[in-house]
């Protein structure tokens, strides 16, 4: 079987390294007490790297739990989520009763299914109120601590989007609620740098200062090698995952996805030393077939955003309004910086240290090469 996987996060023996966040995440959250937020660029590892986080906790200590909003499109559907995880999270992996749930919560009741041999729940809400929902969750919550004698980390996954789709007065209700109980301690997670931060650091926000500030960096280069050497039997040279790296920007996913290939590559010619050709065919083959997909994506766009993109893949993200720039892309400045806005907003494009960057490193390479 092919030891990479890069289609939803990873685990176990698919996972590399990161002892050293591990170490981190346990020292803020058990020794000095606060919350977490990890923020990374997209695909560098922060589901897998707290779901795998989770399974180092002790269950005789702790209760978890893992939320991921990004589907969520009103309040109902977040609260769902809530209570949707917490019915699985505790029958499924604490052997808690069914009957424990009905004695916990009062404002939900829940209809189980069985799929693919795990216990599912669908929460059918009796109330529409938000405030009484996320009252009874935390309520809910707290008698669980006391009752096993727990404490509880929340992940809450995706977190730039809460803003989206909880209205401000909402969103206000469920901060109250969520740090009522000093012992529960929270993960928030997401990949929009600036929207997390603004959130957490400024003084404005609710949730100002209530989370240490952590940015997950990709895997260290020569343990990330050893790794994948490893499960390609040591037939990978250095230097080609060197460039690799380089170009992937070390990027977890892109890397792991070049790698399930160039393992179905070895796997069929066993006799053959891997060289930089075969690789590049190997990467370039991956960015061909998804070319239908990615001319899909740029079919949505408006023009100037077509013209936005193109300068941001051109330009590395830098200098965009430059008079030379402008002039080559036949745009105007106001019009390029409505369509940076857009692609900013639509999640197209992210910034950094005054940089834009397409998110989608795989999209990115692919522009790079069509529009050059
Ligand atoms: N520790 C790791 N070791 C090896 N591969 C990893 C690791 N973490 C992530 N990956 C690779 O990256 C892929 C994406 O991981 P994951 O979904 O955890 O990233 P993410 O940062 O949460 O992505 P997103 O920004 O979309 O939420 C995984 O499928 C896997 O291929
Ligand atoms: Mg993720």
């Amino acid at each position: 079987m092919n030891p990479f996987v890069y289609q939803r996060y990873c685990e176990d023996e698919s996972f590399c390294d990161r002892k050293e966040e591990f170490r981190q995440l346990d020292y803020i959250l058990k020794s000095n007490k606060e919350n977490i937020l990890l923020y990374s660029k997209r695909k560098i590892g922060k589901t897998s790297l707290v779901k795998e986080y989770f399974k180092t906790l002790d269950k005789k200590d702790y209760f978890y739990f893992y939320f991921d909003i990004f589907n969520s499109t009103c309040y109902v559907d977040f609260v769902k989520i809530i209570y949707k995880n917490i019915a699985f999270t505790l029958v499924q992996k604490y052997g808690i009763k069914y009957q424990l749930l009905k004695d916990i919560f009062f404002r939900v009741d829940f209809t189980a299914i069985i799929k693919d041999d795990k216990i599912l729940f669908t929460p059918n809400l009796n109330s529409y109120n938000f405030e009484e929902l996320i009252n009874d969750i935390y309520k809910g919550l707290d008698r669980l601590c006391s009752e096993y004698n727990k404490s509880i980390i929340i992940a809450f996954d995706e977190f730039q989007e809460i803003a989206n789709f909880l209205e401000p007065s909402v969103y206000k209700t469920f901060f109250k609620y969520i740090f009522q109980n000093q012992e529960f301690r929270y993960i928030f997670t997401g990949f929009k740098k600036q929207v997390l931060c603004d959130l957490f650091n400024k003084k404005s926000s609710p949730l100002y200062n209530r989370a240490v500030c952590i940015e997950l960096k990709a895997i260290d280069k020569m343990i990330f090698y050893d790794f994948v050497n490893n499960k390609l039997q040591n037939r990978l040279p250095f230097e080609i995952f060197d460039r690799l790296y380089l170009k992937t920007e070390g990027e977890s996913k892109l890397i792991q996805e070049v790698c399930y290939h160039i393992y179905c590559f070895l796997s069929s010619n066993q006799n053959k030393q891997l060289n930089s050709e075969i690789v590049d065919n190997i990467c370039n083959s991956l960015l061909e077939s998804k070319s239908e997909y990615f001319k899909l994506l740029l079919n949505e766009l408006s023009i100037p955003q077509k013209i936005a993109l193109k300068a941001v893949a051109l330009n590395n993200g830098i200098e965009l309004y430059k008079k030379e720039n402008l002039f080559n892309l036949h745009v105007t400045k106001s019009s390029l910086n409505t369509a940076i806005r857009r692609l900013y907003k639509n999640d197209i494009i992210d910034k950094e240290d005054q940089k834009y960057y397409i998110t989608n490193k795989c999209f990115d390479l692919w522009c790079k090469k069509e529009f050059i």
